[in-house]
């Protein structure tokens, strides 16, 4: 398959006012293992962003965690000044100590202080869609979400999503701000989530799936996904990538995937998978396979 622009996605309008097309970008993969350090190419991690931009993503997810601090100058470093129209998602709420090691906090002043940080690292005056990525379970949830809302009263946040939540928790902070997306881990390989991805498609609430690919797990051979994967693939001269992330757009028009990836050769496949239509046949074959 060549490689097309992400527009043939589709557009999704966050809040019904800040449009998207709906194949984004994921940045984890750009820093260090386990989220934590420099990239082994820093490069290769800039192309990897400017790349992303030339094939027409138009929605980039990153957090403050990712490095932490690294993702976020990064796409300052490859990206700014920022093209019309390029939603730099992120999100708060995670501190990191080591590899794969973090804590929740999301007291107000730490996350005020998130907010001005991300802003300073992105050189933006205005993040447009900020995430809670985490509740922490010690900080009553008004207190955080409170924080927020008294960044987006000041011009430095335009909307607030979260982040792996329940349905009780988005009801809940839907009493203190307006919720416009959600972040919850789903794929063809994990649909805990599928309850709340109906409650969102039903508000028209955007909703992220992060691990869209679970991690790249679902193509190894040992996969209980891999062998369906493999045959539609095959009928699509594509790859079991691409049809993973053309289940999710064709799926649900709220879902918003954001692979992640440290290389331009996989961006550019994951951008080729909008050409991909599934049949009704290899959708349901899919859908009878995940897990
Ligand atoms: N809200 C949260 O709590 C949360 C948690 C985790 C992630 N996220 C967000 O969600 C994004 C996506 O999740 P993710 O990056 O962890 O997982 P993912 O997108 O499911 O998978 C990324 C992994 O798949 C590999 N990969 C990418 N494209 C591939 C291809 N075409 N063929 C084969 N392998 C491929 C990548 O390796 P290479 O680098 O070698 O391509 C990487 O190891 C993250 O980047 C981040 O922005 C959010």
């Amino acid at each position: 398959m060549n490689s097309l622009s992400a527009a043939a996605s589709g557009t999704f309008r966050i809040a019904g006012d800040l449009p998207v097309y709906r194949l984004g970008y994921g940045t984890m993969r750009l820093v260090g293992e386990g989220a934590w350090g420099e990239p082994t190419d820093p490069a290769e991690a800039r192309r990897v962003l400017r790349c992303a931009v030339e094939l027409g993503v138009t929605l980039i997810d990153t957090a403050d965690a990712y490095g932490p601090e690294i993702a976020e100058r990064l796409i300052a470093e490859a990206l700014h000044p920022y093209p019309a129209g390029l939603v730099i998602a992120t999100k708060g709420g995670i501190t990191r100590q080591g590899p794969a090691r973090t804590e929740y906090v999301g007291r107000a002043g730490y996350l005020i202080q998130c907010v001005e940080m991300s802003l300073r690292r992105l050189k933006l005056d205005c993040i447009e869609l900020y995430q809670l990525h985490r509740i922490d379970p010690r900080t009553p949830l008004e207190e955080s979400l409170g924080a927020l809302v008294q960044m987006q009263q000041q011009g430095k946040i335009r909307h607030i999503g979260l982040s792996e939540v329940t349905l009780g928790e988005i009801e809940a902070a839907q009493k203190t701000v307006s919720i416009v997306s959600v972040q919850n881990r789903y794929s063809l390989a994990d649909r805990r989530h599928e309850a709340t991805l109906t409650w969102c498609a039903e508000r028209g609430i955007a909703f992220l799936p992060w691990y869209p690919m679970a991690a790249g797990k679902m193509f190894k051979q040992d996969h209980p996904l891999q062998q369906t994967l493999a045959r539609v693939a095959a009928a699509h001269e594509a790859t079991a990538a691409q049809v993973s992330l053309a289940w999710l757009l064709q799926r649900s028009p709220v879902l918003l995937p954001i692979p992640g990836t440290s290389k331009v050769a996989h961006l550019e496949e994951n951008v080729a998978a909008v050409a991909l239509r599934l049949t009704p046949d290899e959708f349901s074959a899919l859908e009878a396979a995940s897990c």
